[in-house]
């Protein structure tokens, strides 16, 4: 049995490779602050929790690997962030990117700490998929915090990928842009002040001209390159260079 913990787990992304995964056969422990809209299903166990207090985030884990954690291999995938604030600096709305940087940077990095620590006894096949973004290596005016936080992530897991490169088991770690999905993130972005966020524009232009992968075709994608071979060769992956 393949495991795997996913979070923002209750919709767009995060809620396809949750049913893509169970569909397959695995065993998923999905997190959310509203994870209610999931179908129900017997390999699927949900725990409701807002990622942004960090001071949850070891216990998430233990919990989730207490249930998990017999399985042939597991995977943690740190999916769940936000576009928020989209405010050029020196314009950030009060508290919203101490909280940004909690969901999209504090939370892989600690889920991921807990993960190593309470599961350097499985003797199975651990990877830990940080979800990323473009947004990571190009800057975009008015997404300084998103930017900010998806490069974290990335240099987080080249570090981490150093690590274990010379671990007994290692974990195979990946950050990865997944393209641009149709979900309510880019609703936000489409509705964002074109005065905070000059590139609006692009942005409606792939919706309207179809450009945007769904959130089905996007998991797919993110699972197949997940389970093959070639996962873990480079710390940081584009979907789109595949
Ligand atoms: N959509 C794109 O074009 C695009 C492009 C590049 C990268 N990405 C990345 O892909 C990932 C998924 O994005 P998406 O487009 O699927 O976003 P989305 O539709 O806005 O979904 C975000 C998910 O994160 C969860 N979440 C938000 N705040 C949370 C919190 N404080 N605690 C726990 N869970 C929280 C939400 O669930 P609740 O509201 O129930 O908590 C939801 O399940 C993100 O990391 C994003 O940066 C997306």
């Amino acid at each position: 049995m393949n495991a795997y913990i996913v979070t923002g787990a209750s919709r767009g992304l995060g809620a396809a490779l949750v049913a893509q995964l169970l569909a397959q056969g695995g065993q998923v422990f999905a997190i959310a602050r509203d994870t209610g809209s999931l179908p129900a299903h017997a390999q699927l166990m949900t725990l409701d929790a807002d990622l942004a207090d960090s001071s949850l985030l070891p216990l998430l884990m233990q919990r989730a690997l207490a249930v998990l954690g017999t399985a042939d291999s597991i995977t943690l995938i740190n999916n769940a962030g936000t576009v928020q604030p989209i405010a050029q600096v020196g314009a950030y709305p009060a508290g919203e990117a101490e909280r940004a940087i909690a969901l999209n940077l504090t939370a892989p990095l600690l889920l991921c700490d807990a993960f190593i620590a309470h599961s350097q006894h499985h003797h199975g096949l651990r990877r830990v998929l940080n979800i990323s973004s473009g947004a990571a290596a190009t800057p975009y005016a008015g997404w300084s915090v998103y930017c900010a936080s998806k490069a974290g992530v990335d240099h987080f897991t080249r570090t981490l990928a150093v690590e274990q490169a010379v671990a007994a088991n290692p974990v195979r770690a990946v950050s990865l842009y997944p393209g641009v999905i149709d979900t309510a993130m880019q609703s936000e972005i489409r509705a964002a002040d074109v005065a905070q966020f000059p590139g609006k524009a692009r942005f409606d232009a792939l919706k309207a001209d179809g450009q945007l992968s769904t959130p089905a075709a996007a998991a797919s994608a993110i699972i197949g390159y997940l389970h093959s071979a070639a996962f873990g060769s480079a710390p940081v992956m584009d979907i789109r260079q595949l």
